[in-house]
């Protein structure tokens, strides 16, 4: 499994996921801002990945304050925090990682600013470090629910190129493939940014994991000729009421796997779950730029000036949901309580 994020010495680099399969690069941060723009430009992509690069950045912003006074120190840092904050707006665990740094420095406060940097670099690689070992948990809890010879349809990549490491829903199928159950993964190729083709099935296939790629629009067809058993995705966000943020195309893949009588999982640590967010309405959802969708590469196929909508995400209510899949264990509906129970 390549890393996804890391220290280097006194930088934090990442693999640069825009590339990927055709090259293996890393993206070397200098400055929070760097990490900015890489979440910002999908170097660096992912609810949990974007966590530990918010982290790491707070860290590395930290870091670069100039001066011995704390009142003057936790001023710059709450501006660097802000900032942070604007880099992606869907994916939850941003402010997570962000109120996490905050609330870190707040309480470090009398210990001085030299001690209150070493210590947000630390807490950073804890942010990445238990990352995985949720990742791993929800695996071995998520990997119950997969019959043997079971076939497995995804969307997006909610992978270890996602996360700190192994994965939310290729987590759970990981851990299946780990038990020998002998999986199949079918994955949706995920337009505009196409991380199912480049991402999931470029993981998927390093694992030796038996892996297909479908057009979006074909999961629907395989759905009604019984050849899914089972859906498994990521999350974005997760509203108190189990309404589930995800990459665009979540929403139809949910509605059909219902239609059809095939499992609906959604696999997401706690940090993904926003109590504070009734329902779906209320999560806002990225809204990025036209040419992601008519420009392949340099390569415009659209007409010169056509009017494109291009949301990033989209809500699947809950009553598509069939579990919540997490490292403290599996909901299952009604959400509301069980989302509380889990949070408690
Ligand atoms: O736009 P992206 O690539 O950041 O979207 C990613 C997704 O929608 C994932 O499914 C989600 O973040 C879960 S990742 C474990």
């Amino acid at each position: 499994m390549i890393p996804t994020i890391e220290w280097d010495g006194q930088y934090v680099r990442m693999i640069d996921q825009r590339k990927i399969p055709s090259k293996i690069e890393w993206y070397v941060c200098r400055g929070y801002r760097d990490v900015i723009r890489a979440i910002e430009k999908m170097v660096i992509r992912g609810a949990p990945a974007i966590g530990v690069a918010a982290a790491m950045g707070l860290a590395l912003g930290g870091g670069s304050i100039r001066t011995n006074s704390v009142r003057i120190f936790m001023d710059k840092f709450r501006k660097i925090s802000e900032e942070m904050l604007l880099a992606r707006p869907t994916a939850i665990n941003l402010r997570w990682a962000v109120e996490r740094m905050g609330n870190l420095a707040e309480k470090m406060k009398t210990a001085g600013v030299d001690e209150i940097k070493k210590t947000l670099k630390y807490e950073s690689q804890m942010v990445l470090a238990e990352d995985i070992e949720i990742n791993r948990k929800m695996g071995s809890n998520g990997e119950k629910l997969i019959p043997t010879g079971a076939t497995i349809l995804t969307h997006c990549n909610a992978g270890s190129l996602a996360t700190g490491g192994y994965g939310t829903a290729l987590g759970v199928i990981r851990a299946a493939h780990e038990k020998g159950k002998k999986i199949k993964v079918i994955a949706d190729e995920t337009r505009p940014w196409l991380q199912g083709l480049r991402l999931t099935a470029f993981e998927l296939m390093e694992d030796q994991i038996p892996v297909t790629v479908i057009t979006d629009n074909a999961a629907g067809s395989l759905m009604r000729q019984g050849r899914i058993d089972v859906v498994i995705t990521g999350a974005d966000r997760i509203a108190a009421n189990g309404d589930v943020a995800n990459k665009i195309g979540t929403y139809q893949v949910a509605v059909l796997a219902k239609t059809n009588k095939v499992p609906f999982y959604v696999a997401a640590p706690l940090s993904t779950i926003d109590p504070t967010t009734k329902n779906g309405d209320t999560i806002p959802v990225e809204e990025r730029e036209a040419n992601e969708i008519c420009q392949i590469g340099r390569l415009k196929i659209g007409p010169p000036g056509v009017s494109v909508l291009n949301p990033a995400f989209d809500i699947t209510p809950a009553k598509y949901v069939s579990a919540i899949i997490t490292e403290k264990g599996v909901v299952r509906p009604p959400f509301r309580k069980g989302i509380k129970n889990l949070l408690a």
